[in-house]
């Protein structure tokens, strides 16, 4: 059984769609700990609700980032947290908290990585720019997160086709309901120790595109 940390920052669907197939017994793994630098979202309102714990780690609670990064490895050490999933999560993580949990970081991405991500390219923007560059097809992608934003090798993706009537915000809702097949099931693969490492790309084994 894995133990899981979950990093957010907003509604926390992905979080919930991850803790659904928990509970369901899909996923062989346990989230134990939920951290947010905001503590208003809706994830931090579902983490209450199922009594996982959070960590609030903002500026206002830790005024020096190096205090709270040194917190957060602790924190994420001392539980012996095998896996982190950033569901959501609009900050960049700690560099020693990425150095510590090589290919053991998951990130989703409203897009096909490794377009439309980097800097500035988070939420409504990625459907913003897909739209306006006229582009067909959009998705979603995990992938291990490295020191670069939106760069670590990409596990896998998932593909919808772009409407010509889609706006920004019909297209974020099916890339989103996607995302809620998508990291479930790679979350799955990690706690099967079912992802290796093939030539410096990630590799699910046993995969079964349906
Ligand atoms: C999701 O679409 C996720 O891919 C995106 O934020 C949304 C969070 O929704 N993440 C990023 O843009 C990270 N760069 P949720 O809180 O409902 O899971």
């Amino acid at each position: 059984m894995k133990k899981i940390a979950v990093f957010v920052s907003g509604g926390g669907s992905n979080f919930i769609a991850i803790h659904r197939q928990i509970i369901q017994g899909n996923i062989l793994g346990k989230i134990v700990m939920v951290f947010s630098n905001n503590p208003n979202c809706g994830a931090i309102k579902f983490a209450e609700e199922n009594s996982i714990p959070i960590f609030i780690i903002n500026a206002a609670r830790y005024p020096n980032a190096h205090t709270r990064d040194e917190f957060l490895l602790e924190t994420c050490l001392k539980a012996e947290i095998d896996l982190i999933c950033l569901a959501g999560f609009m900050k960049m993580l700690p560099q020693n908290i990425v150095k510590q949990y090589e290919y053991r970081i998951l990130n989703i991405h409203p897009g096909l990585l490794p377009e439309f991500g980097g800097k500035g390219f988070y939420g409504t923007r990625v459907h913003e720019a897909v739209i306006n560059t006229g582009k067909r097809e959009s998705g979603a992608t995990v992938h291990f997160v490295d020191e670069i934003y939106d760069h670590g090798p990409i596990i896998l993706q998932k593909k919808v086709e772009v409407m010509e009537t889609d706006t920004p915000e019909s297209l974020a809702a099916r890339v989103l309901k996607l995302e809620h097949e998508l990291f479930p099931e790679v979350v799955k693969a990690f706690c099967e120790n079912k992802i290796i490492m093939e030539n410096n790309k990630p590799k699910i084994l046993e995969y079964n595109e349906n």
